[in-house]
């Protein structure tokens, strides 16, 4: 059995968001602190995060946080307070004093809903965002106009080059449900790309949902809540 990584208090503790290391002798004094039964006062006391409770309850997520959240309309993923209302404000207000912060692995644009993954392990995040990696993200798509022969092939066809890049698309695949709405899967994510993708066939994009992220599905999250995950590499 391996070793249980071992931290001082006050840098779990504020690395966890429940205060700063410099509040950390006052939070041990407010509240109590325990491994195994054992109350700490001390900040600079070494402990496992995982075996501590506080004022009786166990910590919260000391191995870290993995979700998916089913993200509204009108959120933005920023952590700019200044950009709008954040998705970040629908999760609990500590988890965005830890350190590292949970971030989203990718974007959805402010009027796009769905499914977001969000982690604060910094190499996942760049895993999952990587267009190396592949992932398959599959949105519906909602746009103005019927969607022609011609533009289910060029979509599909990965010659498509979007204004202001060198590469062309790599191939979608598509799936059409009616005339104006489709299921749309790529392994890239360029900025605003599938607006982009369907405004060089001549189309708007009217709704926007992704409802697929590699493995995971958003289907039956409600919108604005989210689920705890585990990493299915
Ligand atoms: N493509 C877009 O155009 N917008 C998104 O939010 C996601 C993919």
């Amino acid at each position: 059995m391996t070793e249980k990584k071992t931290e001082r208090i006050d840098k779990i503790l504020s690395n966890l968001g429940y205060c700063s290391r410099s509040q950390a002798a006052a939070f041990l004094r407010k509240h109590s602190v325990q491994e195994s039964k054992t109350h700490i006062k001390d900040p600079s006391c070494k402990a496992a995060a995982s075996n501590l409770t506080i004022n009786g309850e166990k910590i919260d997520h000391p191995d870290g946080i993995f979700i998916l959240l089913n993200k509204p309309a009108g959120f933005v993923c920023s952590h700019d307070p200044s950009e709008g209302t954040l998705i970040y404000d629908l999760l609990p207000e500590r988890w965005m004093r830890r350190n590292p912060v949970p971030s989203s692995a990718g974007r959805l644009d402010k009027d796009t809903t769905g499914i977001l993954l969000i982690t604060d392990d910094t190499k996942l995040i760049h895993t999952l965002s990587s267009p190396k990696s592949n992932i398959e993200k599959l949105y519906l798509v909602t746009v103005d106009k019927p969607i022609s022969k011609e533009t289910a092939e060029l979509l599909t066809a990965g010659t498509l080059i979007l204004q202001g890049e060198k590469a062309p698309c790599r191939p979608a695949k598509l799936t059409l449900l009616d005339d104006n709405r489709c299921e749309i899967t790529l392994t890239e994510g360029k900025y605003h790309q599938v607006k982009r993708m369907f405004a060089a066939c001549g189309l708007q994009v009217l709704k926007l949902h992704r409802r697929k992220f590699g493995e995971y599905c958003v289907d039956g999250i409600e919108e604005g809540e989210y689920r705890e995950i585990s990493f299915c590499s």
